[in-house]
């Protein structure tokens, strides 16, 4: 007899519905900021449903939560699968959802088919991933992989001044797990978010590692004057310092249009009165290189705009550090583990490097991790418009179900007797 163990599809797919219910827009997409009312209403529905799926959960003191589900070894550490339920403000239905509503689907095909893994499984969610509600992205796995501290994570703000140890002590998020604890293995199933397995028709991307991302914040001090009166050669114009910038930003990228990418983008002027040359302007600017060089490069150039920039316009300015995370190569055996898995469910396949940034990319400095990409429509994401076919969903599942085995172990008893690895 073999059993043949496969996820449910549809079963992922009414889930990934229902989540997205939670906190939706109007333009058919997804809004639960990280630590949000809505936020803590889509964490309740999964803990629901890993409740169900007899999975025991525990917190620690960012609000990271992890869904475990028992193995037969009781000193193996855990395969850790998950991503974010926190979605950007008009956010689209799959990112960061897909992983975690994923490593469910995993837990409860196998509770399905009866099959026992020796080392544990857990769902991990991390807490805000996004990091546009407060400024720290993949914030949460940061914390757990000791790349950022609680105290300092704790008093970040958002926009109106409320910081996140409010807001873990307000939902009940500070937890008390050990943060960092050992793991078997991490995998993080997620949609690519751009637009290559889309073009290449592959319907999984076994993904070699992360591009290196750093986010500045810039502010150019200049001078309050009247908009109709002060001539244009009096003024400290600090919109002009950023006009300035953003043309050499733009051409940074225009040079190196396969590797560089940059995001200038959450401006700010003081004080705001459209008949008052600002006095101050700020904004970020994100930037991205596959190699940590070249991410050094990207930093050097900005700077030498921003100075050059304030100094033609009689401007003061400043340059704040706010994200910075190093290029990441994953695992080679969580890599091999995911490609055995496409490989044994027949799904073509390629090696990819991440555009975006991961929570993998952290707990990949404290554990062995990889990741699985589907395609998403469009290459479209970070828009209410993102979306992915149901099937492609379903593939991805299983290859995060098979990869997760092969690196759990499948426990030597009854149930699992005559179980075959076929897709
Ligand atoms: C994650 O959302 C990123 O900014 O890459
Ligand atoms: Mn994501
Ligand atoms: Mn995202």
């Amino acid at each position: 007899m073999s059993t043949e163990v496969r996820t449910d599809a549809g079963r992922l797919w009414s889930r990934l519905m229902d989540m997205a219910k939670v906190g939706a827009t109007s333009g058919g997409g997804s809004n639960r900021q990280a630590l949000s009312d809505d936020d803590q209403a889509g964490r309740d529905l999964f803990i629901e449903w890993v409740q169900q799926a007899g999975c025991s959960i525990e917190l620690d003191g960012v609000g990271n939560l992890f869904a475990r589900r028992s193995g037969t070894d009781p000193d193996a550490p855990p395969v850790v699968m998950g991503s974010h339920l926190d979605t950007q403000p008009t956010g689209g239905r799959f990112d960061g959802v897909y992983g975690v509503l994923g490593g469910l689907e995993v837990i409860e095909a196998l509770n399905d088919a009866s099959v026992s893994t020796r080392a544990p499984l857990e769902v991990a969610v991390w807490t805000n991933e996004e990091g546009s509600r407060f400024p720290v992205s993949m914030m949460g796995s940061a914390v757990w992989a000791g790349v950022s501290d609680l105290d300092s994570i704790r008093a970040l703000t958002d926009r109106s001044g409320v910081t996140v140890g409010a807001e873990l002590d307000r939902l009940g998020w500070s937890g008390t797990a050990a943060f960092g604890k050992p793991l078997s293995a991490y995998l993080e199933l997620h949609i690519e978010q751009g637009p290559i397995l889309e073009a290449s028709g592959s319907s999984i991307g076994v993904v070699t590692g992360v591009q290196g991302i750093r986010w500045f914040e810039v502010t150019f001090e200049g001078f309050a004057a009247h908009a109709g009166t002060t001539p244009m050669d009096r003024r400290r114009d600090p919109a002009r310092a950023l006009a300035d910038t953003l043309h050499g930003v733009y051409e940074l990228a225009a040079a190196d249009a396969d590797r560089v990418r940059v995001t200038p983008a959450q401006f700010a002027s003081e004080p705001a009165s459209p008949n008052t040359v600002p006095s101050k302007v700020s904004f970020t600017v994100d930037m991205r290189h596959p190699d940590a060089a070249g991410l050094d490069r990207l930093e050097a150039a900005l700077r030498s705009l921003v100075a050059e920039a304030a100094d033609q316009h009689g401007c003061g300015h400043r340059i704040d550090v706010i994200n910075d995370c190093a290029p990441v190569v994953f695992d080679p055996r969580c890599g091999g583990a995911v490609e055995a898995a496409a490989r044994l469910c027949g799904f073509a396949f390629e090696h990819i490097g991440s555009g975006a940034g991961h929570d993998a990319c952290h707990v990949a400095m404290r554990a062995p991790a990889g990741m699985i990409f589907i395609p998403c429509q469009d290459g479209l994401s970070h828009n209410e418009e993102e979306s992915i076919e149901p099937d492609d969903a379903g593939r991805g599942a299983d290859v995060l179900l098979h990869a997760a085995l092969e690196l759990a172990g499948v426990a030597d008893d009854t149930a699992n007797a005559g179980r075959t690895t076929e897709c």
